[in-house]
């Protein structure tokens, strides 16, 4: 069976990773091997670098160096063996997440962040620790992408209001409801140019939001059945 690359996007506070166990259990049911996982982390060194990420002020270059450095560790040492033994990849947030964030939030050079890609999670050789990365100019067709993107759309005024008073914010999360408009154009327009992404109204009740999800994974072919619920 070939490996499912799954990943959630969506600005903070759009409610993505409460459903992240419901979609194990899901695929599971299926028959399927799940890996769960997330970004920035998944991997020792990749959560030591998120830890630094989520903490520290630094310029939006220096930031998108280490996204994708923890990125690198994480596609060889997880995504890539998950995929190649046919497991279901969940990933909380991904390269989708520099864009928006980086990119759009923060303003920073879309041609740098797609170079970064390029060598992140170009084709040839990755999978193996000794493995050269991929040259800046590879052919985007060979760069290691999601196979289908849940994406989590909801304003950023009424995200604001599911954050507000929940936990201390992070760096990211205390930014003001004007970043988070930059950030939720930034996925409208990466959505729009790519057929891996499936909107969801997640302004709509979490039971609702479920089977937005369910019905998505069924008409692609990715579910034989849905459970009904959420969990
Ligand atoms: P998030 O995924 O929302 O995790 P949690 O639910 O634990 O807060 O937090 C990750 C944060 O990192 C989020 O604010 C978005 C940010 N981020 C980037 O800025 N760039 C990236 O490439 C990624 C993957 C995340």
């Amino acid at each position: 069976m070939s490996g499912l690359f799954l990943t959630l996007e969506g600005i903070d506070g759009a409610g993505k990773s409460s459903h992240i166990d419901a979609l194990a259990v899901l695929f599971k049911a299926q028959g399927r091997n799940v890996t769960r996982t997330r970004e920035p982390g998944g991997t020792p060194l990749a959560e030591t670098l998120r830890g630094l990420i989520l903490e520290q002020p630094m310029d939006a270059l220096t930031e998108s160096l280490l996204v994708f450095a923890a990125r690198r560790d994480h596609v060889l040492k997880v995504i890539e063996p998950a995929l190649a033994r046919g497991d279901v990849v969940l990933c909380d947030r991904f390269t989708d997440a520099t864009f928006a964030y980086q990119g759009a939030g923060r303003g920073f050079d879309m041609n740098v962040l797609s170079a970064l890609e390029r060598w992140v999670q170009g084709g040839r050789g990755i999978g193996t620790e000794s493995a050269e990365p991929a040259s800046p100019t590879a052919a985007s067709d060979s760069l290691l992408q999601p196979d289908i993107t849940l994406w989590f759309d909801l304003l950023p005024a009424i995200a604001a209001e599911r954050l507000a008073g929940a936990r201390v914010p992070d760096k990211f999360e205390s930014q003001p409801v004007e970043f988070f408009r930059r950030v939720a154009a930034g996925y409208a327009e990466r959505a729009a140019g790519a057929e891996r992404f499936v909107r969801i109204d997640a302004s709509q009740a979490r039971d609702q939001v479920w089977q937005q999800i369910e019905a998505a994974l069924f008409d692609r072919g990715l579910i034989a059945k849905g459970t009904g619920e959420s969990l």
